[in-house]
């Protein structure tokens, strides 16, 4: 059975308390939380203080999905706000000492994962494996919620699950960005353990029949 992440970036921030809420009573396994500093992407979201918030009220594990620039300067402060994950991108750390970032999370509490830009070549995450329980593969380029799937992820998550079966890992495969009712059955069936989904549940009548949906189909 593949996870739920919603992503609550295209919500009413005016009602985050109740969008939590509603989470917490629903189907949907984590939560999904995007970072965003105007320098690694086009377009600032939120940070430290929204996360802490959002620890007030879920009951279900923080996803935090840095889209920043000097992820390693902010770990602690994450983590200390309640990241249960903390998700950095190989493209902001490439020509820094990505391992002992990545200990560095781990030591603080927090699972460690790894995520990766349409653009990138999977091959080029291989060495860091070992240090993560998670690889995240962007299906659109980050920066904004309702974009178009990019099909040609279904060929890097199968690419990343054979590197894990055949080296016997078993770290996880979360994809974010345009997911939806129509492709969802078909990323779980290529690999995908934990599925990043936000317009497709905050543009819904009812968000919690429609993570009830994507679940069903991911069981
Ligand atoms: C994009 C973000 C995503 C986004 C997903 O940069 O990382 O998490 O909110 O939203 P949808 O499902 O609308 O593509
Ligand atoms: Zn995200």
């Amino acid at each position: 059975m593949s996870l739920i992440a919603p992503s609550i970036l295209n919500s009413d921030f005016l009602e985050l308390g109740d969008t939590l809420e509603m989470i917490n009573h629903s189907d949907a396994d984590w939560v999904h939380l995007d970072v965003m500093d105007g320098s690694f992407v086009p377009n600032i979201s939120f940070g430290i203080p929204i996360v802490e918030a959002a620890k007030r009220i879920t009951k279900k594990p923080l996803d935090v999905h840095l889209m920043i620039v000097n992820p390693e300067k902010y770990i602690d402060g994450f983590r200390k706000a309640g990241a249960d994950l903390i998700n950095i991108h190989y493209e902001a750390c490439k020509e820094k000492d990505l391992k002992s970032i990545l200990r560095e999370i781990k030591d603080s509490g927090a699972r460690p994962a790894l995520a990766i830009n349409p653009d990138t070549p999977i091959k080029q995450i291989f060495d860091f494996a070992e240090y993560i329980d998670m690889v995240l593969i962007m299906s659109v380029f980050p920066g904004f919620g309702g974009q178009k799937f990019i099909a040609e992820t279904y060929n890097r998550v199968m690419e990343l699950k054979q590197f894990f079966i055949q080296n016997q890992l078993n770290t996880l495969i979360q994809v974010d960005g345009g997911v939806s009712l129509d492709n969802i059955s078909k990323l779980k069936s290529v690999g995908v353990d934990v599925m990043v989904v936000g317009s497709v549940i905050f543009k819904a009548e009812s968000p919690t029949k429609t993570i009830s949906k994507l679940k069903s189909l991911v069981r």
